[in-house]
């Protein structure tokens, strides 16, 4: 039978707790909303006793979004800090008390210095307040990975029977590995589900040596029922269990984990943009599902496998989890398959065997002294090489390409003066704005004369910091639809002109298409 796993996400508790990610009340509602589209079953929203901050934080939450998704906060084993997750998410339908205090020696005896007697009537004595206050408890043994297993267990069932509705055995400082860890769990779930069927069996893991997520999914083959992740992994040092791998782990093998979690999972991709966005954190490019090139394919092998089927190379599809398509990078082993492909894309698919083969040799000298090659230079070899058909000439009208810019930093008008020339047409536009990519956007926009909104806007080094890559998505204003573009440059500006640029050839010669295609029709 397929087992249903519940997901708490905690970003905003422990991923905030990331040095710099520091979120305000507004930031962390827009969060929280999209956790609530992205359908996880718990949002711990704070630590309500660390802040006025926090408390409000999660006061707010619960009272806004609280409505489906069950609403936590952490509390360390002491009345204050229950009585202020109390407040703060008694608000919401579904509130939980989340309890935490240690559970290995190193704990008790060193970070305590309490007996263990004490310290499990300390956890007694906070589940039994907390259950006072609200039906639903959870209680996390600190550091359980390292905690000596007939002293965990007494300290469970004892929680258990003081009414702790969920136990948490987290794996605090990343010390468990997956056969151990599994084992672990599978002899608590053993014992658990004998003491009481009904309190679920959760698991809480840290990724100092890189194995959260496989931690994670060797709990729930061994009969964990809830996991706690983060978005994008983030967290207290080396970071969480990254939701978006144990959710698409489980999905990818369903038959192996016979379980399945409620995530929308076409959700995943907005909400780690919007996570690392507010709390200003990158995402690695090839973070497993969410990073940047985790759905880039560049061998020549593999994009040729692709293109005759997906499921050669493809085993989870980019649109599963909101990323519109994969992506093929263009290299100097890319052979023609693809080449030809991406022309097909940026509306010259149509090309006569002999004008491809010119278009490839220019390809090939290209990509030999460039490391990727992009649609703004695709752009530009069919612009200078093809001598093609009426239709391919019409549509190098179109292309535009950058001949100069000029851009003025400084603190009370950063401005930007544009040079393109687009067929036998010299387009020129100046511009002030809010910053120098402002204002150069400005002008690029005006020069061309398109309403172009943009989306999204990221500039990140590559080649060993030498060169930069600028990546815009843009939303055309007239039929609102979405186009992502790259470019590379030395020049950081030079990056971004050109990646917008390039979105703006794409939507001109795929408008031009659009045209002929309804006069063909009409
Ligand atoms: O890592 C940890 O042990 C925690 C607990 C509060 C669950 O974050
Ligand atoms: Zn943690």
């Amino acid at each position: 039978m397929m087992r249903k796993i519940l997901v708490l996400d905690t970003t905003l508790r422990d991923g905030e707790q990331v040095p710099g990610a520091k979120l305000n009340l507004y930031e962390k509602l827009e969060i929280a909303q999209q956790l609530k589209n992205l359908k996880v079953d718990i949002i711990e929203a704070g630590f309500s006793a660390s802040s006025e901050g926090d408390f409000k934080a999660v006061e707010t939450i619960a009272k806004k979004i609280g409505d489906e998704v069950m609403i936590t906060a952490l509390a360390r084993a002491v009345k204050n800090d229950i009585d202020a997750v109390y407040h703060s998410v008694k608000h919401a339908q579904k509130p939980l008390i989340h309890i935490v205090l240690g559970a290995s020696d190193i704990h008790v005896e060193k970070k305590f210095r309490k007996s263990k007697e004490q310290v499990l009537a300390q956890g007694v004595d906070a589940v039994r307040y907390a259950k006072s206050l609200l039906p639903e408890v959870q209680y996390s043994t600190e550091d359980a990975s390292r905690a000596e297993f007939e002293y965990l267990w007494t300290t469970i069932e004892a929680v258990v029977k003081a009414g702790a509705t969920m136990i948490n055995i987290p794996d605090t400082v990343g010390y468990a590995v997956p056969e151990e860890f599994g084992d672990l769990i599978r002899r608590i779930n053993d014992r658990l589900k004998n003491l009481n069927p009904n309190v679920i069996l959760s698991v809480h893991c840290h990724n100092d040596t890189g194995l959260a997520t496989a931690n994670t999914l060797a709990a729930i083959k061994n009969g964990a029922d809830k996991v706690e992740c983060t978005i994008n992994g983030i967290g207290e040092r080396a970071g969480n269990a990254a939701l978006e791998e144990v959710v698409m782990g489980l999905k990818l093998r369903r038959d192996y984990y016979q379980a399945d979690t409620g995530i929308e999972t076409t959700q995943i991709k907005k909400t780690s943009k919007l996570v690392s966005s507010l709390m200003g954190l990158d995402v690695q490019v090839n973070k497993a599902i969410t990073g940047d090139n985790a759905f880039a394919h560049s061998s020549g092998i593999h994009q040729d496998g692709l293109l005759k089927s997906r499921d050669a190379y493809e085993v989870i599809h980019p649109e599963d989890v909101g990323v519109d398509q994969m992506e093929m990078i263009l290299t100097a082993r890319s052979g023609r398959h693809a080449v030809k492909n991406a022309l097909a894309q940026i509306g010259f698919g149509s090309m006569t065997p002999e004008d491809f083969e010119k278009v490839f040799a220019r390809f090939l000298e290209l990509a030999d002294t460039k490391k990727e090659v992009y649609n703004h230079d695709l752009f530009h070899i069919v612009e200078s090489t093809l001598e093609g058909s009426e239709e391919d000439n019409e549509k190098k009208e179109l292309i535009s390409e950058l001949v100069d810019m000029q851009v003025i930093i400084n603190n009370s008008f950063p401005s930007a003066s544009i040079k393109i020339c687009r067929g036998e047409q010299v387009l020129t536009s100046s511009s002030v704005g809010d910053g120098a990519v402002d204002a150069l956007y400005s002008a690029i926009r005006n020069a061309l004369n398109m309403d172009l909104e943009l989306l999204e806007y990221k500039i990140s080094s590559v080649s060993k910091g030498k060169e930069a890559l600028g990546r815009v998505s843009i939303q055309v204003a007239y039929n609102n639809k979405k186009y992502t573009s790259k470019a590379i440059d030395t020049d950081i500006l030079k990056a971004s002109a050109l990646a917008l640029i390039n979105a703006a050839n794409t939507v001109a010669i795929e408008e031009y298409l659009a045209r002929k295609n309804e006069t063909k029709a009409g």
